[in-house]
Order: structure tokens, then sequence, then C-alpha cells
């Protein structure tokens, strides 16, 4: 049995060979703070967040695209993983995304996370090179391909030619900082003290990049910074936009730098045929026009694109078996094998 595992900051996806893809959890741990003792994981421990009692602690282990807390990873990654493996008798290969720019030792920390569940293998694959796969480009061509994949805690952009990365470029902004700047702009302007979730959901409901005046409104529930009492405050579109174009702009200087610095004959190809977004992030209203405008290329979102990653890694199985027999190949997309 072959598995693909997109391990986000924010959720994780898995995937069978064969099947497509069977899990998409929050990338969440509830944990008893004194024995370490694991609550839950997934969407039950994203539930907990900011309700638990001082005895537990439910967190994201991953942070900015990489592990920040081993040992809650591989135990979130073994509780997911048996969810779906119900045999252990074969021991599954597993095909998963890691983002441009890791180090060794962070490279090496996922196969260590994966690799305590039992398994046979692990190839590891870059973030944009599965993205522009499982978007449904073809990257082993002569012909410049170019991905910006956006999700919670990084962003890259790459242009991909025969199966490999002309030119990328990663940073750890995404959509967790917007939520941030929604947190502190709520503080700041209404004294009202919210989560992280509720500013996510602002975001996903009425945030907007683009220039339309149609003025959309959201309830945000928190707490009162001086009184502490439960309180909620109407805010408006236009108000997030300004909140979340910061780090929307940054992201967009990232695209235009790749764009940049990339080889002028790829460029020509990328001209042509455009920008594909991917990630969750792509889907916020108005960030693909902002992006059009502001590189004067054409946009297009990724069907489903907060999927394209781990459908990407599936399709990757399929290069397993020609590593596997040694097959001289320079175009194999696969990084390495653990
Ligand atoms: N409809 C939507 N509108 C705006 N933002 C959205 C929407 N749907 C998802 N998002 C945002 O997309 C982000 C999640 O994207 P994705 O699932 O690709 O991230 P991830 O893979 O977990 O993170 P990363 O790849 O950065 O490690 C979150 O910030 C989420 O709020
Ligand atoms: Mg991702």
């Amino acid at each position: 049995m072959d598995i693909a595992l997109d391990l986000g900051s924010s959720r994780t996806r898995l995937f069978i060979d064969k099947k497509g893809k069977v899990l998409d959890e929050a990338s969440v741990a509830a944990y008893n703070v004194m024995t370490n003792r694991i609550i839950a994981v997934g969407d039950e421990a994203y539930a907990m967040i900011g309700k638990t009692p001082d005895s537990i602690s439910a967190e994201f282990p991953i942070e900015n695209g990489v592990i920040a807390q081993s040992a809650l990873v591989e135990d979130m990654v073994h509780i997911l993983m048996k969810h779906i493996c119900t045999s252990k008798i074969v021991m599954p290969r597993v095909v998963a995304s890691i983002p441009g720019d890791v180090t060794e030792v962070e490279k090496r920390a996922v196969v260590n996370a994966i690799s305590a569940f039992g398994v046979r293998r692990v190839y590891l694959i870059e973030n944009t090179k599965v993205a522009a796969m499982g978007a449904g480009l073809d990257i082993m061509g002569p012909h410049g391909t170019m991905i910006a994949n956006l999700g919670a805690g990084t962003s890259s952009a790459a242009i991909l030619s025969l199966g490999g990365i002309a030119e990328s470029k990663f940073i750890k902004t995404g959509g967790n900082n917007m939520d941030d700047e929604i947190v502190k702009y709520m503080k700041r302007e209404y004294s009202l003290v919210i989560g992280e979730p509720m500013a996510e959901k602002c975001k996903a409901a009425i945030g907007d990049l683009s220039e339309e005046d149609d003025e959309e409104v959201f309830r945000v529930k928190g707490r009162d910074a001086i009184g502490g009492l439960p309180r909620f405050v109407d805010v408006k579109s236009g108000e997030i936009k300004k909140v979340i174009m910061d780090t929307a702009m940054e992201i967009v200087t990232m695209i235009k730098d790749v764009i940049e610095n990339a080889p002028p004959e790829l460029v020509g190809d990328i001209y042509e045929d455009g920008i594909t977004l991917t990630g969750g992030l792509a889907k916020l209203r108005g960030f693909a026009k902002l992006i059009a405008d502001n590189t004067g290329i054409r946009v297009t979102v990724a069907k489903d694109p907060e999927d394209s990653v781990i459908l990407g890694c599936g399709e990757a199985i399929r290069y397993i078996t020609e590593v596997e027999k040694n097959k001289k190949n320079d175009i194999n997309p696969l990084m390495a094998a653990y």
C-alpha cells in the first residue's frame, strides 16, 4: 500500500493509492500537560482550542510548514495514519510534501515523524511541484509552468520545467498572518478579544481583496477587553480588506520576485499560460485579481485549490516504482528516499 501525506500548518491530508483523498483534518493535537498523554488529534482537537482547562493544551505542532513539536506531530501522524491503515501487516510507502528551502534537519524531522508509524520508505517532494501536478499542470515538459501555493503558514511560488524547479521562493507568511492581524485589529479598534478561529471565520466569510464596494458584514464574537463580558461587533468587509492587505502584498511581492529572477525563455511561457494558484488561501476573494493586476499576467485558481498538494503527492506515488527499479530517468520529480 502507498500513502501520500500533506502535513500542513493548518490541515493534514492523507491519500491512499487508487482511492484518492481519504482524510482531511486540522493539524492539531490536544494533550494532558501533566502526563503528556494525547487526548485528541485532528478536528476533534481543533474544537478544543481556546476551551481547554489548565490541565489540557490544544496546539498546532507544525508552524510555518515545519515541525515545531516533534513528539506531538509523531503522535498526530500515528493516530491519523491508524485511522486509514486498517492492516498493519503491509508496511506502506509514503510520499510526503515539504516546503521549499527546508534544512536537512527539518527534512529529517518529517521523515522521523512518519517513520515512527512503521513505514517501508519515505519519499519527499517539494510543495510547489506537487501543487502543480495536483492542479493538473504538466511539469515534465521543456516548458515553463508557474505555480503559487498559498497556505496557512507558508506561501511559495515556483517556475517549473522538465520536472525540476527553475526558480522559486518560499516565505513563512500565509493565511495565519491575516488571522493574527484581524485579532490585533479587533483588540485595538473595538477592545474586543477574540481567538484565531473566530478571525479565520471572519476572513473566510467577508475577506475580499477586490475593489468592489458592496459592503458585507460579519458578526465577530468575543470578550470585552476591559469588562471581560461576552460582546460582539459587526465588522465590514472594507475594514477587513485594509487589515489583511499588507500580508497579501507580501505574497504578491514574492510572486513578482520569482518572475523577475526567472530565465527569460521560461517567463515567455508564463506570459502565455498564466499563473495557477493553489492552497486554501487561493480561495480568498479578489486574491487572484490582485496578483494579476500587479504582475500583468493572467491568474487562474486551481479547482479545489486546498487539495492540489495532496492530489499531486498522490500522483507522485507512481514515480516510486521508477526510483526503486533504479531506472535511469533524470526527470523524476521525487527528491529523496529515506
Ligand atoms: N474560503 C476561504 N477564504 C479565505 N481563506 C481561506 C478559505 N478557505 C481556506 N482559507 C485559508 O487557507 C489557509 C489554509 O490553506 P491550506 O489548507 O492550503 O494550508 P496548509 O496546507 O495547512 O498550510 P501550509 O501549506 O502553509 O503549511 C488558512 O489560512 C485558511 O483560513
Ligand atoms: Mg499546504
